[in-house]
Protein backbone atom coordinates (compact mmCIF):
# COMPACT_ATOMS: atom_id res chain seq x y z
CA UNK A 1 0.00 0.00 0.00
CA UNK A 2 1.01 3.59 -1.11
CA UNK A 3 -0.85 6.66 0.81
CA UNK A 4 0.32 9.42 -1.25
CA UNK A 5 0.88 7.25 -4.40
CA UNK A 6 -0.94 10.02 -6.73
CA UNK A 7 2.00 12.15 -6.06
CA UNK A 8 5.79 12.54 -7.34
CA UNK A 9 7.38 10.22 -5.17
CA UNK A 10 4.67 7.95 -4.53
CA UNK A 11 3.86 7.16 -7.98
CA UNK A 12 7.24 6.60 -8.62
CA UNK A 13 7.46 4.01 -6.12
CA UNK A 14 4.08 2.23 -7.03
CA UNK A 15 5.60 1.97 -10.66
CA UNK A 16 9.38 0.78 -8.91
CA UNK A 17 7.03 -1.57 -7.17
CA UNK A 18 4.73 -3.07 -9.92
CA UNK A 19 8.25 -3.52 -12.33
CA UNK A 20 9.94 -5.37 -9.15
CA UNK A 21 7.17 -7.74 -9.56
CA UNK A 22 4.93 -6.90 -6.82
CA UNK A 23 1.59 -8.91 -7.43
CA UNK A 24 -1.03 -6.12 -6.04
CA UNK A 25 -0.27 -2.49 -5.41
CA UNK A 26 -3.22 -0.27 -3.49
CA UNK A 27 -2.96 3.39 -3.56
CA UNK A 28 -4.34 5.59 -1.27
CA UNK A 29 -4.63 9.68 -2.08
CA UNK A 30 -6.96 12.26 -1.89
CA UNK A 31 -5.66 13.30 -5.08
CA UNK A 32 -5.09 17.02 -3.49
CA UNK A 33 -1.83 17.31 -5.14
CA UNK A 34 -1.91 13.99 -6.79
CA UNK A 35 -2.92 13.32 -10.18
CA UNK A 36 -4.45 10.55 -12.01
CA UNK A 37 -2.04 10.75 -14.70
CA UNK A 38 0.98 9.87 -12.25
CA UNK A 39 -0.67 6.50 -12.29
CA UNK A 40 -1.47 6.45 -15.60
CA UNK A 41 1.46 3.87 -16.32
CA UNK A 42 0.59 1.84 -13.27
CA UNK A 43 -3.49 2.08 -14.28
CA UNK A 44 -2.13 0.22 -17.97
CA UNK A 45 -0.86 -3.22 -16.30
CA UNK A 46 -3.26 -6.31 -16.58
CA UNK A 47 -6.94 -5.81 -14.38
CA UNK A 48 -6.28 -6.22 -10.66
CA UNK A 49 -2.96 -5.26 -9.78
CA UNK A 50 -4.30 -1.76 -8.74
CA UNK A 51 -6.74 -0.55 -6.44
CA UNK A 52 -7.24 3.00 -6.30
CA UNK A 53 -8.99 4.76 -3.04
CA UNK A 54 -9.68 8.65 -3.31
CA UNK A 55 -9.66 8.64 0.76
CA UNK A 56 -8.09 10.40 3.75
CA UNK A 57 -5.37 8.51 5.18
CA UNK A 58 -6.26 10.05 7.97
CA UNK A 59 -9.26 8.85 8.04
CA UNK A 60 -8.84 5.83 10.83
CA UNK A 61 -12.54 4.39 10.14
CA UNK A 62 -11.70 4.24 6.59
CA UNK A 63 -7.76 3.27 6.53
CA UNK A 64 -9.08 0.37 9.21
CA UNK A 65 -11.46 -0.98 6.61
CA UNK A 66 -9.28 -0.72 3.71
CA UNK A 67 -6.27 -2.62 5.65
CA UNK A 68 -8.79 -5.23 6.23
CA UNK A 69 -9.61 -5.35 2.55
CA UNK A 70 -6.89 -5.23 1.04
CA UNK A 71 -4.62 -6.61 3.88
CA UNK A 72 -1.20 -5.45 2.34
CA UNK A 73 2.22 -6.66 3.33
CA UNK A 74 4.22 -3.45 3.42
CA UNK A 75 2.67 0.01 3.76
CA UNK A 76 4.59 3.37 2.59
CA UNK A 77 3.29 6.63 4.12
CA UNK A 78 4.36 9.16 1.69
CA UNK A 79 0.51 10.97 2.11
CA UNK A 80 1.56 14.71 3.44
CA UNK A 81 0.40 18.46 2.68
CA UNK A 82 3.92 18.95 2.19
CA UNK A 83 6.35 22.12 2.72
CA UNK A 84 5.27 24.51 0.64
CA UNK A 85 1.49 23.98 1.14
CA UNK A 86 2.53 24.79 4.77
CA UNK A 87 3.92 28.16 3.88
CA UNK A 88 -0.25 28.77 2.44
CA UNK A 89 -1.97 27.12 5.52
CA UNK A 90 0.40 26.01 8.24
CA UNK A 91 -2.27 24.74 10.66
CA UNK A 92 -4.02 23.09 8.04
CA UNK A 93 -1.21 21.28 6.88
CA UNK A 94 0.08 19.88 10.70
CA UNK A 95 -3.65 18.81 11.02
CA UNK A 96 -3.90 16.84 8.14
CA UNK A 97 -0.22 15.49 8.44
CA UNK A 98 -0.58 14.78 12.09
CA UNK A 99 -4.22 12.91 11.46
CA UNK A 100 -2.18 10.78 9.17
CA UNK A 101 0.58 9.83 11.33
CA UNK A 102 -2.08 9.37 14.29
CA UNK A 103 -3.93 7.24 12.39
CA UNK A 104 -1.49 4.79 11.27
CA UNK A 105 -0.31 4.67 14.73
CA UNK A 106 -3.06 3.99 16.29
CA UNK A 107 -3.55 1.03 13.71
CA UNK A 108 -0.41 0.05 14.31
CA UNK A 109 -1.12 -0.38 17.64
CA UNK A 110 -4.47 -2.26 17.52
CA UNK A 111 -2.57 -5.11 15.10
CA UNK A 112 -4.92 -3.48 12.70
CA UNK A 113 -2.39 -5.25 9.62
CA UNK A 114 0.03 -7.70 9.52
CA UNK A 115 1.68 -4.75 7.24
CA UNK A 116 4.74 -2.66 8.53
CA UNK A 117 5.00 1.01 7.99
CA UNK A 118 7.93 2.93 9.95
CA UNK A 119 7.96 5.15 12.71
CA UNK A 120 10.66 4.45 15.18
CA UNK A 121 11.83 6.62 17.77
CA UNK A 122 15.15 6.37 19.89
CA UNK A 123 16.31 3.10 18.69
CA UNK A 124 17.95 1.83 21.46
CA UNK A 125 14.91 0.41 23.19
CA UNK A 126 12.42 0.01 19.60
CA UNK A 127 11.46 -3.26 20.29
CA UNK A 128 11.67 -4.70 17.04
CA UNK A 129 9.48 -7.33 17.37
CA UNK A 130 6.70 -5.98 17.63
CA UNK A 131 6.82 -3.69 14.92
CA UNK A 132 4.61 -4.73 12.66
CA UNK A 133 4.39 -1.75 10.65
CA UNK A 134 7.53 0.21 9.96
CA UNK A 135 6.43 3.25 8.09
CA UNK A 136 8.77 3.38 5.30
CA UNK A 137 8.39 7.39 4.51
CA UNK A 138 7.43 10.45 5.87
CA UNK A 139 8.40 14.11 5.81
CA UNK A 140 6.43 17.20 7.10
CA UNK A 141 6.16 20.91 6.71
CA UNK A 142 9.38 21.44 8.78
CA UNK A 143 8.89 24.88 10.27
CA UNK A 144 5.31 23.92 12.00
CA UNK A 145 5.41 20.60 12.38
CA UNK A 146 8.56 19.22 13.93
CA UNK A 147 7.49 19.52 17.87
CA UNK A 148 4.03 18.67 17.65
CA UNK A 149 5.20 15.43 15.61
CA UNK A 150 7.60 14.94 18.25
CA UNK A 151 5.37 15.26 21.35
CA UNK A 152 2.97 13.15 19.42
CA UNK A 153 4.16 10.72 18.41
CA UNK A 154 6.52 9.24 21.01
CA UNK A 155 3.77 8.26 23.60
CA UNK A 156 3.29 5.58 20.87
CA UNK A 157 6.76 4.12 21.42
CA UNK A 158 7.04 4.65 25.35
CA UNK A 159 3.65 4.00 25.99
CA UNK A 160 2.59 1.26 23.72
CA UNK A 161 6.07 -0.74 22.55
CA UNK A 162 5.34 0.85 19.31
CA UNK A 163 8.09 1.24 17.03
CA UNK A 164 7.73 4.61 16.06
CA UNK A 165 10.50 5.84 13.46
CA UNK A 166 11.32 9.88 13.16
CA UNK A 167 12.70 10.73 9.92
CA UNK A 168 15.75 12.89 10.37
CA UNK A 169 15.39 16.37 8.79
CA UNK A 170 16.93 15.79 5.43
CA UNK A 171 15.05 12.89 4.20
CA UNK A 172 14.34 11.43 2.10
CA UNK A 173 16.18 14.76 0.69
CA UNK A 174 15.05 16.56 -2.17
CA UNK A 175 14.37 14.45 -5.09
CA UNK A 176 14.70 15.02 -8.65
CA UNK A 177 12.47 13.62 -11.46
CA UNK A 178 9.21 14.30 -13.31
CA UNK A 179 5.80 14.38 -11.81
CA UNK A 180 2.42 16.29 -12.57
CA UNK A 181 2.61 18.85 -9.84
CA UNK A 182 -0.13 21.78 -8.81
CA UNK A 183 0.27 24.95 -9.40
CA UNK A 184 2.41 26.60 -6.15
CA UNK A 185 3.68 23.41 -4.94
CA UNK A 186 5.98 22.55 -7.63
CA UNK A 187 9.23 22.67 -6.75
CA UNK A 188 12.45 24.35 -8.39
CA UNK A 189 13.35 21.50 -10.55
CA UNK A 190 9.89 21.39 -12.03
CA UNK A 191 9.66 25.28 -12.00
CA UNK A 192 12.64 26.14 -13.66
CA UNK A 193 12.45 23.39 -16.80
CA UNK A 194 8.84 24.76 -17.16
CA UNK A 195 9.34 28.11 -17.04
CA UNK A 196 12.42 27.52 -19.63
CA UNK A 197 9.73 25.84 -21.93
CA UNK A 198 7.99 29.05 -21.59
CA UNK A 199 10.41 30.98 -22.21
CA UNK A 200 10.02 32.55 -19.36
CA UNK A 201 13.28 33.21 -17.49
CA UNK A 202 14.01 30.79 -14.56
CA UNK A 203 14.01 32.01 -10.94
CA UNK A 204 16.49 31.65 -7.39
CA UNK A 205 15.17 33.12 -4.55
CA UNK A 206 18.04 34.30 -2.56
CA UNK A 207 21.13 34.47 -3.47
CA UNK A 208 21.60 30.98 -4.20
CA UNK A 209 23.75 30.00 -1.94
CA UNK A 210 21.37 27.59 -0.12
CA UNK A 211 22.04 24.22 -0.49
CA UNK A 212 20.40 20.76 -0.79
CA UNK A 213 21.06 17.23 -1.11
CA UNK A 214 19.59 16.18 -4.22
CA UNK A 215 18.73 12.56 -5.05
CA UNK A 216 16.60 11.19 -8.24
CA UNK A 217 13.79 9.63 -7.66
CA UNK A 218 14.18 6.51 -9.04
CA UNK A 219 17.36 5.76 -6.93
CA UNK A 220 14.55 7.19 -3.35
CA UNK A 221 12.19 4.31 -5.00
CA UNK A 222 14.93 1.49 -5.01
CA UNK A 223 15.66 2.72 -1.35
CA UNK A 224 12.42 2.80 -0.11
CA UNK A 225 11.60 -0.70 -1.37
CA UNK A 226 15.32 -1.91 -0.30
CA UNK A 227 14.23 -0.55 3.31
CA UNK A 228 11.14 -2.88 3.14
CA UNK A 229 12.93 -6.03 2.26
CA UNK A 230 16.04 -5.40 4.52
CA UNK A 231 14.56 -6.77 8.13
CA UNK A 232 17.58 -5.81 9.85
CA UNK A 233 16.81 -2.30 8.46
CA UNK A 234 13.51 -1.94 10.51
CA UNK A 235 13.03 0.40 13.56
CA UNK A 236 16.26 1.95 12.41
CA UNK A 237 16.55 6.05 10.75
CA UNK A 238 17.79 6.51 7.42
CA UNK A 239 19.21 9.36 5.07
CA UNK A 240 17.98 8.53 1.68
CA UNK A 241 19.82 10.72 0.18
CA UNK A 242 23.36 11.41 -2.50
CA UNK A 243 25.07 12.99 0.75
CA UNK A 244 26.24 16.04 -2.27
CA UNK A 245 25.55 18.92 -1.61
CA UNK A 246 24.52 21.24 -4.34
CA UNK A 247 23.86 25.10 -4.34
CA UNK A 248 20.57 26.10 -5.46
CA UNK A 249 22.31 28.88 -8.03
CA UNK A 250 24.12 26.26 -9.59
CA UNK A 251 21.25 23.94 -10.26
CA UNK A 252 19.21 26.03 -11.43
CA UNK A 253 22.85 27.00 -13.92
CA UNK A 254 22.71 23.19 -14.74
CA UNK A 255 19.48 23.39 -15.56
CA UNK A 256 20.06 26.38 -17.95
CA UNK A 257 22.45 24.49 -19.61
CA UNK A 258 20.89 20.96 -20.05
CA UNK A 259 18.08 22.89 -21.35
CA UNK A 260 20.60 25.30 -23.60
CA UNK A 261 18.80 28.28 -22.03
CA UNK A 262 20.70 31.64 -22.45
CA UNK A 263 18.22 33.80 -21.41
CA UNK A 264 19.33 34.97 -18.21
CA UNK A 265 18.07 34.16 -14.49
CA UNK A 266 15.88 36.35 -12.42
CA UNK A 267 16.70 36.46 -8.48
CA UNK A 268 14.08 36.90 -5.67
CA UNK A 269 13.38 37.37 -2.32
CA UNK A 270 14.57 34.44 -0.19
CA UNK A 271 12.24 32.34 1.40
CA UNK A 272 11.75 33.42 5.02
CA UNK A 273 11.95 29.51 6.51
CA UNK A 274 14.17 28.17 3.76
CA UNK A 275 16.58 25.78 5.32
CA UNK A 276 20.13 27.11 4.33
CA UNK A 277 22.03 24.11 4.17
CA UNK A 278 20.84 20.29 3.50
CA UNK A 279 23.33 17.61 3.26
CA UNK A 280 22.73 14.16 4.64
CA UNK A 281 24.79 11.36 6.25
CA UNK A 282 24.43 8.57 4.88
CA UNK A 283 26.82 6.14 5.78
CA UNK A 284 23.87 4.06 7.93
CA UNK A 285 21.52 3.89 4.87
CA UNK A 286 24.92 2.55 2.43
CA UNK A 287 25.68 0.27 4.16
CA UNK A 288 22.23 -0.96 5.31
CA UNK A 289 20.62 -0.42 1.91
CA UNK A 290 23.48 -0.53 -0.51
CA UNK A 291 24.72 2.50 -3.24
CA UNK A 292 21.97 5.25 -2.99
CA UNK A 293 21.98 7.48 -5.69
CA UNK A 294 23.42 5.71 -8.68
CA UNK A 295 22.17 8.31 -11.14
CA UNK A 296 24.35 11.42 -11.72
CA UNK A 297 22.72 15.37 -10.78
CA UNK A 298 23.36 15.63 -14.56
CA UNK A 299 22.04 12.34 -15.66
CA UNK A 300 18.94 12.72 -13.46
CA UNK A 301 18.30 16.27 -14.41
CA UNK A 302 18.65 15.13 -18.47
CA UNK A 303 16.01 12.36 -17.88
CA UNK A 304 13.54 15.06 -16.21
CA UNK A 305 13.96 17.35 -18.56
CA UNK A 306 14.21 15.33 -21.32
CA UNK A 307 10.15 13.90 -19.60
CA UNK A 308 8.79 17.37 -19.64
CA UNK A 309 9.62 18.33 -22.87
CA UNK A 310 7.63 15.28 -24.01
CA UNK A 311 5.04 15.96 -22.70
CA UNK A 312 4.70 19.13 -23.58
CA UNK A 313 1.46 21.75 -22.02
CA UNK A 314 -0.19 18.65 -20.28
CA UNK A 315 2.79 18.51 -17.78
N1 LIG B 1 9.78 15.66 -3.20
C1 LIG B 1 10.82 15.93 -2.42
O1 LIG B 1 11.82 16.48 -2.85
C2 LIG B 1 10.78 15.56 -0.97
C3 LIG B 1 11.84 15.93 -0.18
C4 LIG B 1 11.82 15.62 1.16
C5 LIG B 1 10.76 14.94 1.69
N2 LIG B 1 9.71 14.57 0.90
C6 LIG B 1 8.60 13.87 1.53
O2 LIG B 1 8.25 12.69 0.81
C7 LIG B 1 6.86 12.51 0.89
C8 LIG B 1 6.23 12.52 -0.50
O3 LIG B 1 6.57 13.75 -1.13
P1 LIG B 1 6.11 14.10 -2.59
O4 LIG B 1 7.10 15.04 -3.13
O5 LIG B 1 5.81 12.85 -3.33
O6 LIG B 1 4.79 14.91 -2.25
P2 LIG B 1 3.48 15.08 -3.14
O7 LIG B 1 2.79 16.29 -2.61
O8 LIG B 1 3.79 14.99 -4.58
O9 LIG B 1 2.64 13.79 -2.73
C9 LIG B 1 1.88 13.72 -1.56
C10 LIG B 1 0.60 13.03 -1.92
O10 LIG B 1 -0.21 12.93 -0.73
C11 LIG B 1 -1.55 13.17 -1.12
N3 LIG B 1 -2.30 13.53 0.09
C12 LIG B 1 -2.35 14.73 0.74
N4 LIG B 1 -3.12 14.63 1.82
C13 LIG B 1 -3.57 13.35 1.86
C14 LIG B 1 -4.40 12.62 2.75
N5 LIG B 1 -4.93 13.20 3.83
N6 LIG B 1 -4.65 11.33 2.49
C15 LIG B 1 -4.13 10.72 1.39
N7 LIG B 1 -3.34 11.36 0.52
C16 LIG B 1 -3.06 12.65 0.76
C17 LIG B 1 -1.47 14.26 -2.17
O11 LIG B 1 -2.63 14.30 -2.98
C18 LIG B 1 -0.24 13.81 -2.94
O12 LIG B 1 -0.59 12.94 -4.00
C19 LIG B 1 6.30 13.65 1.73
O13 LIG B 1 6.20 13.20 3.05
C20 LIG B 1 7.36 14.72 1.56
O14 LIG B 1 7.37 15.62 2.64
C21 LIG B 1 9.70 14.87 -0.43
Amino acid sequence: MVTGGAGFIGSHLVDGLLNAGTEHVTVVDTFFLGSEANLRTAGRRSTGTLSIYREDAGDHVLMSEILDIEKPEVVFNLATKALLYSFLNPSGACQVNLSIALTLCELLRKGASTAWCTCPVPRSTAPRAMCRWTRITRCWPRPPTRPGRRQRISPWHRTFGCSIWTWSRSVPSTTTGHARTKGCSAAVVPLTIKRILANEQPVVEGDGTQTRDLIYVEDTVRALVAAATTPEARGLTMNVASGIETRIGDLVERICKVMGWTGGIRTDDRRRADVHRHMADVALASAMLGELSTTSLDEGLERTVDWYRRQGSEA
